[in-house]
C-alpha cells in the first residue's frame, strides 16, 4: 500500500509518498524560510499563499520521481494539526480534493505524531516501547511511547518550547530568523564557562520544563554590554544559552527513563537537529547503557516524509476522514484519540 502525504502545518511545504512494504519512495520538501526572514518570523498569511504556490508542483514532482501514478496512490494523508490555520487548510484541501478526484480515502494526521514517529523512517529504529523526547518550535514534552497510538505525556513546558527560546534568545543576540540552528552555529565558537545561566525547574519534581526565564537572562546579560557587545562575547552567551537548554533536557529525560525503566530514547523535533544537544544525549545514553534514536537532519524538522509514515500506520489502523474538511490549530497530543474517535462517528 502506497500513500501520498501533504505537510503544510508552518513554513514547509512537504510532499513524500510511503510504501508499506519499500518505506519511503520520495519526500519532497520546499521551505519558505528565505520569505519570512525579511520579516523577522512566520508571517501565516504569507506562508498560507506560498502553500497553494508550492503544494501542486511538489505533489508532481513526487509522483514523478517514484515513476508512480494517481492510480498507484492507495490514501492520501494531511496534516490536520496543530499548526497555523491558514496554513493547514491550504494543505488539507489540497489533499482532501486530490483524494476525491482520484477516488481515494484521506487520512488527518497529528503534526506531533509525525515528529514522535519520525525515527520509524530509519533503518536502525527503536522497538515499543521506548520515552521520547519532542522538542520542536511549539512544543517541548517527554512522552512515554508505549505502542503506536499509545503515548502517556509526562511532562511539558510551562511556558516557551525549547525552539521558540532559542529563536528568542537569537533575535537577543542579533541572530536573523529561523534562529536555532544559527544560533547553535555561533555557540560553537564560545568558550565554555564564561557564562553560567540558570536551570529553571531542573530539580523540580517532575518533568516538566521551563525556558522562559533562561531568555530574560541572557537578555540582562546582553544588556550589560549595551551597543558595543563584541563578537566573542554574543558566541559565549549562545553556549552559555545552549549549555543551559542541553543540560535542564538531559536531566529531565535521565530522571523519566530511571523512573519508567525504559532504555531507549528517542529525540524528534526541529531542536532535535542540535548537534550539541545530540553529543550530550548520546553520552548519557551510553553512561546509562540504553540507546538514543534521533532521525536523520531532514526528518528532525517539518517535513512529507514522517506525515507520510505516520498516515500510513493510521490508514492501516481503519482512519478515514469525515465529510468535511476540519483542520485542528491546537491539536494536543492528550487528545489525539478523541479527534479519531470524532473522525470514525462522523462518518
Ligand atoms: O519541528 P520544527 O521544524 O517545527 C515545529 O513544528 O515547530 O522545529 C522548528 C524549531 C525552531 O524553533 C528552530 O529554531 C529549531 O527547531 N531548530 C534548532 C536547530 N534547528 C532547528 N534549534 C536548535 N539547534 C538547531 N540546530
Ligand atoms: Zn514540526
Amino acid at each position: 500500500m502506497k500513500v501520498l502525504s501533504v505537510e503544510s502545518s508552518c513554513d514547509e511545504t512537504g510532499v513524500a509518498i510511503y510504501d508499506s512494504e519499500q518505506g519511503l519512495l520520495t519526500n519532497q520538501l520546499y521551505s519558505q524560510i528565505k520569505m519570512h526572514a525579511e520579516y523577522g518570523g512566520v508571517v501565516p498569511e504569507l506562508a498560507s499563499r506560498d502553500h497553494i504556490r508550492k503544494a501542486i508542483p511538489l505533489i508532481k514532482e513526487a509522483l514523478r520521481d517514484a515513476s508512480l501514478k494517481s492510480d498507484d496512490i492507495d490514501a492520501v494523508v494531511y496534516t490536520a494539526g496543530p499548526g497555523l490555520v491558514g496554513a493547514l487548510m491550504v494543505g488539507a484541501t489540497i489533499a482532501r480534493t486530490l483524494a476525491y478526484a482520484w477516488n481515494k480515502p484521506a487520512v488527518p494526521v497529528n503534526h506531533m505524531e509525525g515528529h514522535l514517529l519520525a525515527p520509524m523512517l530509519e533503518d536502525d529504529r527503536p522497538e515499543y516501547p521506548f520515552l521520547a523526547l519532542l522538542v520542536s518550535g511549539g512544543h517541548t514534552m517527554i512522552v512515554k511511547v508505549n505502542a503506536f497510538g499509545s503515548y502517556e505525556i509526562m511532562g511539558e513546558s510551562v511556558d516557551d518550547a525549547a525552539g521558540e527560546a532559542f529563536d528568542k534568545t537569537a533575535k537577543l543576540l542579533g541572530i536573523p530568523y529561523p534562529g536555532g540552528a544559527l544560533l547553535s552555529a555561533l555557540a560553537t565558537k564560545g568558550t565554555k564557562d564564561r557564562f553560567r545561566f540558570p536551570r529553571p525547574m531542573i530539580n523540580h519534581q517532575g518533568y516538566n520544563f521551563s525556558f522562559s526565564g533562561l531568555k530574560t537572562a541572557v537578555s540582562l546579560a546582553i544588556k550589560e554590554f549595551g551597543d558595543n557587545i563584541d563578537e566573542q562575547t554574543r558566541a559565549d552567551l549562545a553556549l552559555a544559552f545552549e549549555d543551559a537548554v542541553v543540560d535542564i533536557l538531559k536531566a529531565k529525560c535521565t530522571k523519566a527513563l530511571k523512573d519508567t525503566g525504559l532504555n531507549q530514547l528517542v529525540i524528534a523535533g526541529g531542536v532535535s537537529a542540535n548537534k550539541h544537544l545530540r553529543a550530550a544525549m548520546k553520552q548519557m545514553m551510553d553512561e546509562l547503557k540504553g540507546r538514543v534514536f534521533y532521525p536523520r537532519i531532514e526528518f528532525c524538522t517539518d517535513n512529507g516524509a514522517m506525515i507520510a509514515y505516520a498516515g500510513m500506520q493510521r490508514f492501516r489502523s481503519g482512519v478515514k476522514a469525515d465529510s468535511q474538511i476540519n483542520v485542528y490549530p491546537r491539536w494536543p497530543l492528550s487528545s489525539i484519540d478523541e479527534m479519531y474517535a470524532r473522525c470514525k462517528s462522523e462518518k
